[in-house]
């Protein structure tokens, strides 16, 4: 099985944080009412949505259940509120678990035993499934069974049962820790990107308009321009700067509102935060711009290397702060730009060629 072992990014410093890309549980009432409920709330990922339409339209229409899919990404970026979308347009029951919290056969066997015929079965953090589950939703994905054992040694009991056909949609951050078997298993992978500013400055605008407050178009682009290019950062930090906006102005909020409310936050002018900083400035101080690997990083951080990999390195790596080469992570010219680190270009160039 091509399992790699990871540890579990989910010791993330930021944890609870304004800014940390994970959800944090006392905002999640907050964060579902902003949730878009269908695909023309939906904002952006406009070639997984536009494919998306077509299965489920084509679904409905041949009155054929919709294949299993998975959602590929770094936190917050939408796989859930894609999965709500997805179940709503198809008129589907959804049942929501994750990873984690099936730990053994009884708990898959409660769950699957209870969809019906056209139900959506969402698993969230698919890649913590352990193996031996894993064994046992292959066959139920592909052949609509649930074929287990109860028991050990020759009192096993074989339990041959049939399903009703259902959609698996599975949501990742680590592609990479599943399964190919898994993988293979899911009609289509969808690998959900960054956000660009204006497909935030309508996010925000948007949220705005539910939450009832008052910004102008400045004050949304300067939000959304630091929201490290994801839609919770984004919803977030708008919560954040109305705060600043009641106390300290009107209850307007403009782009200098904005701007001082997110300054304090320590969210800088390319939305990076100070784990992304420290992250930079450890390669560049501490490693000589690199190539270093994720391990050093990580240890000189006192941080999961899950997080990194996970949080911190698809944003950094998108936005152009670091490259990737076989021998580890380099600072770019940018990097040493942001962080006003004068930089030996010749000495970089060795390093990327
Ligand atoms: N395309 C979008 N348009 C508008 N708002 C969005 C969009 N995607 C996400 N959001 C908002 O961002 C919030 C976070 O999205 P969501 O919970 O779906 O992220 P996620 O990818 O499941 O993250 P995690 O990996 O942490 O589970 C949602 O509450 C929603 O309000
Ligand atoms: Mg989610």
């Amino acid at each position: 099985m091509g399992r790699k072992k990871h540890e579990d990014g989910d010791g993330d410093a930021r944890e609870g944080s304004e800014i940390s890309p994970r959800e944090n549980l006392n905002e999640s009432g907050y964060l579902n009412a902003l949730r878009p409920t269908c695909f023309d709330e939906y904002v952006g990922q406009t070639e997984i949505i536009s494919n998306l339409k077509v299965s489920v339209a084509a679904a409905k229409k041949g009155g054929w259940v919709l294949d299993h899919f998975l959602f590929a990404g770094p936190p917050g970026l939408g796989k859930t509120t894609l999965a709500h979308v997805i179940a709503n347009e198809m008129n589907a029951k959804v049942h929501i678990t994750s990873g984690p919290a099936i730990d053994h056969k009884g708990v898959l066997a409660s769950m699957l035993t209870d969809l019906q015929e056209g139900d959506v079965l969402f698993i969230d953090e698919i890649h913590r499934l352990s193996p031996v589950i894993e064994e046992v939703i292959y066959s139920a994905m592909e052949d609509f069974r649930f074929d287990f054992f109860i028991g050990e040694g020759p009192h096993a009991k074989a339990i041959n049962m049939a399903l009703p056909r259902f959609t698996l949609l599975g949501a990742t951050t680590r592609m990479g820790s599943l399964s190919s078997p898994m993988l293979d298993r899911f009609g289509f992978h969808w690998q959900l990107r960054y956000y660009d500013e204006d497909e935030l400055t309508i996010i925000v605008e948007r949220s705005a308009g539910i939450l009832n407050l008052r910004i102008d178009l400045a004050g949304a682009k300067e939000i959304a321009r630091r929201s490290r290019g994801t839609p919770r950062i984004a919803n977030r930090l708008l919560r954040r700067v109305r705060d600043f906006a009641e106390v300290e102005g009107d209850g307007n909020i403009n782009r200098e509102i904005a701007d001082s409310a997110l300054e304090r936050l320590m969210v800088d002018q390319c939305g990076l935060d100070r784990l992304d900083r420290n992250y930079l400035n450890v390669i560049i101080e501490r490693f000589d711009g690199g190539p270093v690997g994720v391990e050093a990083i990580a240890a000189s951080l006192s941080e999961e290397r899950g997080t990194l990999e996970e949080v911190v390195e698809p944003f950094l790596l998108q936005a152009g702060f670091i490259t990737r080469s076989p021998r580890g992570r380099i600072a770019t010219a940018q990097a040493y730009e942001h962080l006003g680190i004068p930089l030996n270009q010749a000495a970089l160039q060795t390093k990327l060629y």
